[in-house]
């Protein structure tokens, strides 16, 4: 069954409609990539599920709902988490508050709160010597992990996570990987935009490919390897 599917879907900054007509489905508990060039319209994918930006036409349809006319706050209700691109942590709160956070969308005593995020220690053990330091004092690769732990303390039926292996040193990219596959285990459903192909489709069940806002092609990691045409074009190259 299919938890997300976007039929059509256009979106615009301005003049500049940067996705166009796009057609694509996440079936639940499955790993979906969007792969593509900078500029192709991956993040604006995301942002338009989540409603950060809406949709100029086509819709957009979570399990029964239609996303296309409800707010972002009324769409991380419904149980969609967003990730976006960059490590959004808050300089100023301590890791503990950037993570407790992301429960807003929930009814949750402080208790239970404080819980939950020392089982996010748990997922991400390397933060937690930090959880009373300022954001701003981590480093790039624990920042993005706690953006990702703030991700999950929604509980999300959907994870929307933007390019979480930018910048990242390969050890902790590996690291982030492994978290995205055990979210995977525990009944999540994860749209994952990368740059890196290799890595995405090493976890994807499905992955998209996208050009200048367009659909290019889609297929299992292994198709989308096996075409050399598409492999060159747009996975780097590399075989593996
Ligand atoms: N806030 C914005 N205002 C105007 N144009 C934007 C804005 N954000 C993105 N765009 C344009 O929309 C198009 C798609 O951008 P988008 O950020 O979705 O690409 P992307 O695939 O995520 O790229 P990257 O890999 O570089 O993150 C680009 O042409 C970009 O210039
Ligand atoms: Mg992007």
């Amino acid at each position: 069954m299919a938890l997300l599917e976007l039929d059509g879907v256009s979106a615009c900054y301005g003049k500049v409609e940067a996705i166009k007509g796009l057609t694509l489905r996440v079936g639940e508990g499955e790993i979906v990539t969007l792969l593509g060039a900078n500029g192709a319209g991956k993040s604006t994918t995301l942002r338009t599920v989540s409603g950060l930006i809406k949709s100029s036409s086509g819709d957009i349809r979570f399990g029964q709902s239609s996303l296309a006319d409800l707010s972002a706050e009324a769409i991380v209700r419904l149980g969609v988490a967003h990730v976006p691109e960059g490590r959004r942590v808050f300089p100023g709160l301590s890791v503990f508050e950037n993570i407790a956070l992301g429960s807003s969308n929930r009814k949750t005593t402080r208790a239970e709160r404080a819980l939950e995020v020392r089982r996010m220690f748990e997922v991400f053990p390397e933060i937690e010597p930090f959880a009373n330091a300022l954001g701003w004092t981590l480093s790039g690769g624990q920042q993005q992990m706690v953006a990702i732990a703030r991700g999950l303390m929604a509980r999300p039926r959907l994870l929307l996570l933007d390019e979480p292996s930018l910048g990242l040193a390969p050890m902790v990219v590996q690291q982030v990987y492994r978290v995205i596959s055990d979210i995977r285990r525990q009944g999540t459903t994860v749209l994952l935009v990368e740059q890196n192909a290799h890595m995405a489709l090493s976890v994807a069940d499905r992955g998209y490919v996208l050009e200048t806002g367009r659909l290019v092609i889609e297929g299992r990691p292994e198709e989308l390897w096996s075409n050399d045409e598409v492999r060159l074009a747009y996975l780097g190259g590399r075989k593996t």
